[in-house]
């Protein structure tokens, strides 16, 4: 038991939150097998955080940003190379006061957007484990694009749009299945980089994590696992949603915006079973004032109730007396409780960009999705929400990339009352329930991480 307790794991997430809340998940998940877990995120990120520890520990190290974070950079270029000095220099003070602490690191969890941590840790001949937050198929089309297995984005950007595009463990893809930096070339060059960067050392990682379950992504995830150590330990939801056995005590939110929880909530329970339309678009993708106006006008004759999130920087884009328009029908707010939302029995459906935890957060929730993604993997993800898991439509953009407001309203109506929404209904709990078993005892997750537990806990003598 003494061993036990001298475990000490190290998460270190890129400063995102999407990153954060899963990274965050698996902290709380180590210390429920009684090993402690300490949390280490940038003195930026740490300012706006409205946090309690609970039993995990925090950590600080620096991007190099302190003051502004990201957007205080010149460039995403710039951002991620200051990143990587200052953040190495940070993490190996932060890895070396613990050393000479009573709680030694044992092993460090790093983002695979900052690989530079696996050479901290293993600088320290500390072992080091790699999580991936995104989705095991897009992480599978970078690494064969980094093995040089696909064409230039330059190429699929020019390619016949339904060009099949093969790729080993994935259905075939058209070139607006792929994650977008393949068909919008130069523009996110940087973005881009980090993340073939990924694989730059992946094959020193001691661990490869998934934030996925294997039983969504079984053939991709065989294929990639079978040469490597890649394990599945998702999806990374709080215990009070899907896994009780964890205590609640641990039970806390990192919020980089402070959610408007009761106000939300208590919205919700006045509304009727299966009534509501969710509008989120996660905590980066900013939409056009044109495409806000679409989606408000498609909202509103949808003649649904709505809870659309609008984040503070992007509240201006509203069309004008919006709000009072739509007052009896709809709320706006500028954060949610996601999963208290997505959890909620009056929750119809979900408009959501499909970044991969709104993704996976739906799926392992049962909640329908019309999926509007904006850039990056949310084009992959919309793909498989679509055609492969049966769980939502993904909108269709017109000659100018805007999805009309006629598109918004037709989507939501398919979702909650067309022909296909008996269907996408009955796939929606299909793959909660197999959420459930795979982080239920002896499921796919639970063994992976029980795995990962075993061997770290030095065995008692
Ligand atoms: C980004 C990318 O978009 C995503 O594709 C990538 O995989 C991770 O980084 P983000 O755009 O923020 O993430 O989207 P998403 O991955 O969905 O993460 C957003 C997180 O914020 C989710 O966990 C969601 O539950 C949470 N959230 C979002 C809230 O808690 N409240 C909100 O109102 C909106």
């Amino acid at each position: 038991m003494e061993n036990e307790a001298r475990t000490h794991v190290l998460i270190v997430p890129y400063p995102g939150q999407g990153h954060i809340n899963p990274m965050h998940q698996f902290a709380k998940r180590i210390v429920s097998k009684g090993i402690k877990a300490t949390l280490v995120v940038t003195k930026f990120i740490s300012k706006s955080m409205h946090a309690e520890t609970g039993k995990i520990g925090v950590e600080m190290i620096s991007d190099g940003y302190d003051d502004g974070g990201f957007t205080a950079a010149v460039s995403v270029d710039a951002y991620l190379s200051r990143f990587t000095t200052v953040g190495s220099e940070t993490l190996t003070e932060v890895i070396k006061k613990q050393q000479s602490s009573g709680y030694p690191v044992s092993c460090v969890i790093y983002d695979t957007f900052i690989p530079w941590a696996l050479d901290v840790a293993h600088g320290f001949g500390i072992q080091a484990g790699a999580f991936f937050t995104q989705s095991c198929a897009v992480n599978n089309i970078y690494y064969q694009f980094h093995e040089g297995h696909l064409d230039t984005p330059e190429s699929y950007a020019a390619a016949d749009p339904t060009l099949p595009i093969s790729i080993p463990g994935l259905p075939p893809l058209r070139p607006k299945d792929l994650p977008s930096f393949f068909y919008a070339p130069g523009y996110y060059g940087a973005y881009f980089k980090m993340l073939l960067n990924q694989y730059s050392n992946l094959k020193e990682a001691d661990w490869i994590f998934v934030n996925t379950y294997k039983e969504l992504e079984v053939e991709v995830v065989e294929y990639m696992a079978k040469d490597s150590p890649l394990r599945t330990i998702g999806p990374t939801l709080p215990s009070m949603y899907l896994d009780k056995r964890i205590p609640d005590d641990t039970d806390y939110k990192l919020n980089i915006y402070k959610p408007d929880s009761s106000l939300c909530m208590n919205w919700l329970n006045e509304k009727p079973n299966n009534s509501v339309v969710f509008v989120s678009f996660g905590s980066l993708a900013e939409l056009g004032v044109e495409q806000m106006e679409e989606l408000a006008y498609g909202l509103k004759q949808s003649n649904c109730y709505f809870l659309w999130v609008v984040r503070a920087t992007t509240e201006e884009k509203l069309p004008s007396k919006f709000k009072e328009e739509v007052s009896e029908k709809g709320l706006i707010v500028r954060w949610s409780p996601q999963l208290e939302v997505l959890a909620h029995p009056a929750l119809g459906c979900f408009v959501t960009h499909c970044g991969w935890n709104s993704t996976i957060e739906a799926l392992s929730l049962g909640v329908p999705m019309v999926a509007m993604p904006q850039w990056t993997d949310q084009t992959t993800n919309a793909k498989f929400v679509q055609d492969v898991w049966g769980t939502g439509v993904r909108v269709s953009v017109d000659e100018n990339g805007i999805v009309k407001r006629e598109e918004i309203e037709h989507c939501i109506k398919q979702v909650l009352e067309g022909e296909r929404s008996v269907e996408i209904r009955k796939n929606a709990i299909k793959w909660r329930n197999l959420a459930k078993e795979a982080l239920g005892e002896g499921g796919s997750s639970e063994k992976n991480f029980d795995e990962f537990i075993s061997k770290l806990t030095p065995t008692p003598e």
